[in-house]
């Protein structure tokens, strides 16, 4: 059996108020179609058609993939009509999957049940129960609980408007007969559409025993409309992503104030503060802490290392048992072996630091590799740059760098080799000496200080 994806994404997204397609908007940093997208690769389909809309160019050039086929329904004419547009790219799959580009937290298992549900039938449907049916398509059955048809909100007569089963509009069909459906669709009902609904009663009349499953929660299949309903799918989605956290031995010092966008792998008895945001990929060892406030972005923290509060990480692999923080700044590139000490407002830039270093206090490391035991005094900058191109620094094993220094790279600082505070060092230094470029110091005697001239004084 083949199986080809179809979703439909030729939505205007008007309650959106926006100047971008309603389906590149992100749930937890990914545009809503990239979510279903994956889900259906998830189910590793043979071919995966993408229905778009007028103006929808932006979706191509940000989602195109070469798995993915892409159509474009020019008028918007329906449901149906939109399913009609992709079936010459769905010609050699034997069954079809029907999903929503703004319905982003469907799962694979739910979408995997369907699938079976096919098995024994040519039309599987995916509905629910819900305490306010408004607004969706009714699920009529008769007497022996058969589904017989479909019915819209708009064309329900009062008594079908009781009915809580909706219409997910998720649903899987025997290609052959949908495309023979889709060939006897009409719109005379009340919104002028070719309703994909339509079919089920076809399907029915054609002796069809409708299968139904359920997806095991309702946030699976609720659709992105406008901004509420996008920042509620959101909430949801960060709450599950805690749960997952709290299950798999994280604890959380609040679970509704951490944000997930993208992968975080966790060790045992790691440790969230509130507001923490993870972005790209993030790996914590075992007994990690992170403080309030910290942003982490593709990077790797090392077993028992603790990030303290507002720090903002990003491209960065931290060894074990480090101090991060307050206020640090660890940018691209940059990789900390075990038990080094960055503390508040340093910033790092594509730098290695080696085992037990410090940088303690205010201070710019970039384009530099510093050894293992090194003292990085408050205030050291790297100059490390000219206005055009970039140079290297290297501090030696052991070496102490005197607050307030300037290393002008290209420079090379001994092992064992102190640097004198306030000093501005533009040649390299030699290994277990003192160097220092700072002028003499001198008291001048009997210098007065100005006084302030009285205003009227002439
Ligand atoms: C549809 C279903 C309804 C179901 C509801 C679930 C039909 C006729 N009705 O209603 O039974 O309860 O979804 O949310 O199918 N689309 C296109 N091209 C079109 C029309 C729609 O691509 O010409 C896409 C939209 O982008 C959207 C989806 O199809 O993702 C549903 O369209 P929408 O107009 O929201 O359908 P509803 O009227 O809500
Ligand atoms: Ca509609």
């Amino acid at each position: 059996m083949r199986l080809g994806v179809l979703i439909l994404a030729a939505g205007e997204g008007t309650r959106m108020q926006s100047r971008q397609p309603k389906v590149l908007h992100r749930l937890a940093g990914k545009q809503l179609l990239r979510h279903v997208i994956e889900t259906a690769r998830s189910i590793t389909p043979d071919e995966i058609s993408i229905v778009y809309g007028h103006g929808g160019e932006q979706v191509l050039q940000e989602l195109d993939a070469p798995d993915l086929d892409w159509v474009e329904q020019q008028e918007r004419l329906g449901t149906g009509h939109a399913v009609m547009q992709a079936i010459p790219f769905l010609h050699r799959v034997d069954q079809v999957l029907i999903l929503y580009g703004d319905v982003p937290l469907i799962s694979g298992s739910t979408l995997v049940s369907l699938l079976a549900a096919l098995h024994t039938t040519k039309l599987a449907l995916l509905t629910v129960d819900l305490p306010d049916p408004t607004g969706y398509g009714r699920i009529v059955r008769d007497r022996d609980d058969h589904v017989v048809r479909i019915v819209e909100q708009k064309d329900a007569s009062e008594r079908e408007l009781e009915i809580s089963e909706i219409n997910t509009g998720i649903m899987a069909v025997n290609r052959e007969r949908l495309e023979s459906w889709l060939g006897q669709l009409e719109n005379n009902n009340v919104q002028k559409e070719y309703y994909l609904t339509d079919i089920i009663a076809m399907a029915v009349s054609d002796g069809i025993n409708i299968q139904v499953v359920h997806p095991i929660c309702e946030e699976e299949v609720m659709g992105v409309n406008d901004r509420k309903q996008l920042a509620y799918l959101e909430r949801y989605y960060q709450s599950q992503r805690a749960n997952e956290l709290m299950q798999s031995g994280v604890t959380l010092s609040d679970p509704a104030r951490i944000d997930i966008r993208g992968s975080l792998k966790t060790g045992k008895d790691v440790f969230l503060d509130f507001n923490t945001l993870f972005k790209g990929e993030v790996v914590l060892a075992d007994g990690v802490k992170i403080g309030p406030n910290v942003i982490l972005k593709n990077c790797t923290v090392g077993e028992n290392t603790e990030i303290l509060a507002n720090s903002v990480i990003e491209g960065a692999s931290i060894g074990a048992d480090c101090r991060i923080g307050p206020f640090a700044r660890i940018r691209p590139e940059t990789q900390l072996e075990d038990a080094v000490h960055v503390g508040n407002f340093v910033e790092l830039k594509k730098s290695q630091v080696a085992t037990r270093s410090k940088i303690n206090h205010l201070s710019y490391v970039g384009d530099t590799t510093v050894g293992s035991e090194v003292n990085i005094g408050a205030g050291t900058i790297t100059c490390n740059y000219d206005g055009a191109n970039k140079f290297q620094t290297v501090i030696g094993d052991r070496a102490f760098i005197g607050s307030d220094t300037q290393l002008v790279a290209p420079v090379t600082v001994g092992e064992g080799a102190t640097i004198g505070a306030g000093s501005t060092i533009t040649r390299d230094t030699p290994a277990e000496t003192l160097t220092l470029s700072r002028s003499k110091q001198v008291s001048v005697e009997g210098w007065q200080r100005p006084v302030k001239q009285p205003k009227d004084s002439k």
